[in-house]
């Protein structure tokens, strides 16, 4: 089945799903400074958005029209509900839904969900089945990891690679290495040889460490994986993706003016909703390559509203 995925530039750029972090309001600053080619949501417990709290959960799922293509990361145990959360996204114009088989956080994999099912094939090949099953026309991808306590490429890799989804994220660390080694891009030559010989049709993206586009070209000419997810990346230059951008050349008052403008989609879109505080983390990667960023973050962590805050940026001269 031809999907979105087929139809990127090579090599694309996406957005790497940041639990806490790219949300809607996030995502809207990005697409106005400098768009991925896809972007996902957050990644979004099943179990939740067939609860009773299903209302609260699927703000996860907001987006706007500039956001698009956006897909859909979900996660949980239970093909069933899989099925019933990939019908009713298929209807609310997204590009896609991908699965999330990666995350390590230690309650999550307890419960035998995300990167737990690289250890568990088999319930991962029926999520996937029933997640197609409900997604009808809506290309079915999956977000993992290279191994669990080691790199198991061939035996995990492979055997994702011929349940036939549309497409691949490959972080290349394992489980157990969480973010703390440097991402084995080394293994990627393997992973795209795979790719070749048992699913040529899945796009493939390679993620872990990638902090800008030049990187991107280097590693696409070295790799040749489809696509790059950028992550972490977009704290220390949220004008990645843009390549008309130099960080460098961005000027204090823009850096404010872009932190200032965050704050107000935030306060339209989740005042009452969200604790203000979460503006805070963003402090780090508005107010930062400046002589007193510093000095200027230190003294926005004091601010105990969000009035405060936005006064705090709007003083600083
Ligand atoms: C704060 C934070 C939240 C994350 N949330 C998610 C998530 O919701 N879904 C997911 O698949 N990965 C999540 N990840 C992992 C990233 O998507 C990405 O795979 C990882 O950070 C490695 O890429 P990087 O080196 O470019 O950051 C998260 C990572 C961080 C740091």
């Amino acid at each position: 089945m031809k999907s979105f995925w087929q139809d990127l530039p090579k090599p694309f750029t996406s957005l790497a799903p940041l639990d806490g972090v790219t949300d809607v309001v996030f995502r809207q600053v990005i697409t106005e400074i400098g768009k991925p080619d896809v972007l996902f949501t957050e990644f979004t417990a099943c179990a939740g958005l067939v609860s009773k709290g299903k209302e609260r959960v699927m703000t996860n799922l907001l987006f706007t029209p500039e956001q698009k293509p956006i897909v859909a990361q979900i996660w949980g145990t239970k093909p069933e509900q899989f099925f019933v959360v990939a019908k009713e996204i298929s209807q609310m114009g997204f590009a896609g839904i991908d699965i999330n088989m990666g995350c390590p956080e230690r309650t999550i994999v307890k419960g035998g969900a995300c990167s737990a099912l690289i250890k568990n094939p088999s319930l991962a090949a029926e999520i996937i089945q029933a997640t197609k099953e409900g997604a009808a026309d809506l290309p079915v991808s999956v977000k993992t990891r290279i191994g669990y306590s080691h790199e198991t490429i061939e035996e995990w890799i492979g055997f994702l690679l011929q349940q036939k989804i549309a497409a691949l994220t490959v972080h290349l660390r394992t489980v157990a290495e969480m973010s703390k080694v440097d991402a084995h891009w080394e293994f990627m030559p393997r992973i795209v040889e795979l790719k070749n010989k048992i699913a040529p049709e899945t796009v493939l993206s390679g993620n872990g460490d990638v902090l800008s586009l030049a990187e991107i070209k280097e590693k696409y000419e070295e790799y040749g994986c489809d696509g790059f997810m950028i992550g972490r990346g977009i704290f220390a230059n949220p004008w990645v993706f843009n390549p008309a951008i130099d960080p460098q050349t961005i000027t204090v008052e823009e850096r404010i003016n872009l932190y200032l403008h965050h704050i107000e989609l935030f306060e339209k879109q989740w005042l009452g909703k969200k604790n203000f505080a979460l503006l805070k983390k963003f402090a780090k990667t508005y107010i930062s390559n400046f002589p007193d960023s510093s000095a200027l973050r230190e003294d926005l962590m004091l601010a105990k509203t969000l009035e405060q805050l936005r006064e705090r940026l709007e003083n600083y001269s």
